[in-house]
């Protein structure tokens, strides 16, 4: 292996810069030359493709977002799209990947191995945190810490108005985001795709908390994945049925999750994934992803990280209902 190349692609995440950083920096230690592409699927079909130094990533690993930048490709879906990527990537003479991103890049990177099998190694980098084959996806600790931050604050204009907040955090189809952050944050229900709560049982545990006096409650939901619908759609239902014994007020948080720098965490995590990918590369690792499970790395074939849940532990969703007592 000679020269590889590193994209970012899907949903950005706090880390992706220390990520490129390790890859850059692993691979000219190695003697490898190595590329970037920019936008993603999208720039290896366009064929904005640079070579990049070791100071080309410098001042870069506590920056928030990619310096490569991201995208989701439409027409790498298709043959004709993924024929002109090969292309580029042949002009340039590249012979290894590393993909940055979640389940939409590792699937693409999957079908791509599968017609032109150039050896590529995944980095997870998805706030979701819901790829199988790693304990935590770079970004997720950023964003759990980012809606913590929110959450406090919120805490505290509920707390004044004994407001009851309906909070809506990101996740997709995970609740791995909402569980963390409802447990940090103090929240008295968590609401998660993979476990249906019932309204009625919602409501139920709102007026528990009246009946105690407890001057605010917080819920914390899950936008896309809650079978409930999103969090001013519940809270619309929720007032329905509770009329004006609770005053309810709703938040979003919305991208402000996918920004900010790096927590310690995510940029240690970030730049061992990255090595990791240049070494697996090296190694002779393909269509895999570089993992940490149990602290150690671990590379999973991209079929199983896109296909195998990754399950909440019970006892999370356990403590959420116990601590709110
Ligand atoms: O996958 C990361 C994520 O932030 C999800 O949590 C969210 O559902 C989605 O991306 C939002 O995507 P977009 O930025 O394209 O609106």
């Amino acid at each position: 292996m000679k020269k590889i190349a590193v994209y970012t692609s899907g949903g950005d995440a706090p880390g992706m810069n220390a990520c490129i950083r390790a890859v850059v920096r692993g691979a000219i230690y190695h003697g490898l030359q190595v590329y970037g592409i920019r936008r993603g699927y999208n720039g290896m079909i366009s064929g904005d493709i640079f070579e990049m130094t070791s100071t080309s990533v410098s001042n870069i690993v506590q920056r928030g977002g990619t310096i490569l930048k991201s995208a989701r490709s439409k027409e790498f879906m298709t043959p004709e799209g993924r024929k002109k990527a090969y292309e580029n990537l042949m002009k340039l003479g590249i012979d290894g990947l590393v993909a940055i991103g979640g389940n939409g890049t590792f699937t693409g990177a999957e079908v791509f191995y599968n017609e032109y099998q150039i050896p590529t190694v995944g980095c997870p980098g998805t706030i979701d945190n819901d790829l199988y084959g790693t304990d935590y996806t770079i970004g997720f600790d950023s964003a759990v810490n980012t809606s913590l931050e929110a959450i406090d604050k919120i805490r505290d204009t509920a707390d004044s108005h004994d407001r009851v907040f309906f909070i809506e955090v990101m996740g997709r189809d995970s609740g791995y985001i909402a569980v963390q952050s409802g447990i940090g944050g103090g929240a008295e229900i968590v609401m998660v795709p993979e476990t249906h709560t019932p309204l009625k049982k919602v409501v139920s545990s709102l007026k528990d908390g009246l009946r105690r006096s407890k001057s605010s409650s917080i819920v914390v939901v899950v936008a896309e994945g809650d079978e409930e619908g999103h969090a001013t759609e519940i809270a619309e239902k929720i007032k329905s049925q509770v009329g004006d014994k609770l005053d309810i007020r709703v938040t979003t948080l919305g991208h402000v999750q996918r920004g900010g720098a790096p927590t310690a965490y995510d940029r240690i995590l970030a730049s061992r994934m990255g090595l990791a990918a240049v070494e697996g590369l090296m190694s002779g690792q393909k269509n895999v992803m570089a993992g940490v499970v149990n602290n150690e790395i671990v590379y999973t074939p991209f079929i199983d990280t896109i296909k195998k849940t990754k399950p909440i532990h019970d006892d999370l969703l356990r403590m959420v209902h116990i601590l709110s007592i």
